[in-house]
């Protein structure tokens, strides 16, 4: 139950998790909440602070959603290490930690269908065929059951940001979702859960995805966009290791293609590559 000493709470069950909640609320304190899986680095954490810094009451849900996994394998693999993931985040003072059974966000499947239109047909929605009408479902679940005033999102997700921003527009929730930028280690190589599955030789030429698409942003400004995307697979073809499963240059606001680079409309250049069997997604926006 609500913890007066000032110790994380942590729950598991949705109807606890709602008591808490109740309570922050009715002493009139603002909310904001960090969903995840878990396998916390410091790309959530700072979501976490974020979420401390602009709120008096902060939960953070821990939970690998199955339904978002349209490979087996990987969610097999996602590595679950719980008590770390606590301890990060009661040094963070983050005051609620939700971590359902699969049961308990599941009793009996869930068959909701959204559409997002285009959104959800370019790139990671085009090749996780699924995954974003399972992130969409969960999160959903998620925000009726914390109901915050603020929840954070990664813009290294991009797409995962747009689907969220059209779910919360779509059912008119009154969330605010704030995003925050892409956290990196000192290489470049953007955060990832995953980044702890790459062998050391993957690792240490992971952080050319992140140089090639800095330079991407760079050339944006000389170069069409054919040009600037045969550089991007030039720069990741020089390692056998890398396979590019996409690269685009999208549209900001609704992610659609761009086939030319222009001022007045921001755009972003995102990828997926498969670094041996690790799947890793990252992103820039193209600043002319
Ligand atoms: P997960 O991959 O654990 O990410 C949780 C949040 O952390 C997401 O908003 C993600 O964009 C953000 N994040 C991850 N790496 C980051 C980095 N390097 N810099 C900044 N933010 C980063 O995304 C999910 O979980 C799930 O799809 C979820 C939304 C929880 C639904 O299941």
């Amino acid at each position: 139950m609500f913890n007066i000493l000032n110790k994380m709470n942590i729950t598991k069950t949705i109807k606890e998790t709602k008591e808490i909640i109740k309570r922050a609320k009715s002493k009139g304190l603002s909310t904001g909440f960090v969903p995840t899986m878990g396998a916390l680095h410091k790309g959530h954490l700072e979501l976490i602070r974020k979420a401390k810094n602009e709120n008096d009451f902060v939960s953070c849900s821990i939970f690998v959603n199955p339904i978002q996994f349209n490979n087996k394998e990987d969610l097999k693999k996602y590595p679950r290490p719980i008590e770390d993931d606590i301890k990060k985040l009661e040094e963070l003072a983050c005051d609620l930690v939700f971590i359902p059974s699969v049961e308990e966000m599941y009793p009996e499947p869930d068959t909701t269908i959204y559409n997002f239109g285009n959104l959800e047909k370019v790139m990671e929605g085009k090749h996780r065929p699924g995954h974003f009408n399972g992130v969409a479902v969960v999160v959903k679940k998620l925000f009726d059951i914390v109901e915050p005033g603020r929840s954070y999102f990664g813009e290294k997700d991009f797409q995962q940001l747009a689907i969220i921003k059209a779910l919360v527009k779509k059912l008119k929730m009154p969330v605010e979702i704030v995003p925050c930028p892409t956290i990196r280690e000192k290489d470049g190589l953007a955060m990832s859960s995953r980044n702890r599955r790459l062998t050391a030789d993957e690792r240490e030429i992971a952080p050319v995805i992140y140089m090639a698409l800095k330079d991407v942003s760079k050339l944006a400004s000389g170069k069409n966009v054919k040009e600037v995307k045969d550089y991007y697979f030039q720069q990741l073809g020089k390692y056998p290791q890398m396979k590019i499963e996409y690269f685009e240059i999208s549209n900001i606001e609704d992610l659609s293609p761009v086939e030319k680079f222009e001022k007045e409309k921001k755009s972003i250049a995102c990828t997926a590559v498969f670094l041996g069997k690790v799947r890793l997604i990252d992103n820039v926006i193209i600043n002319l």
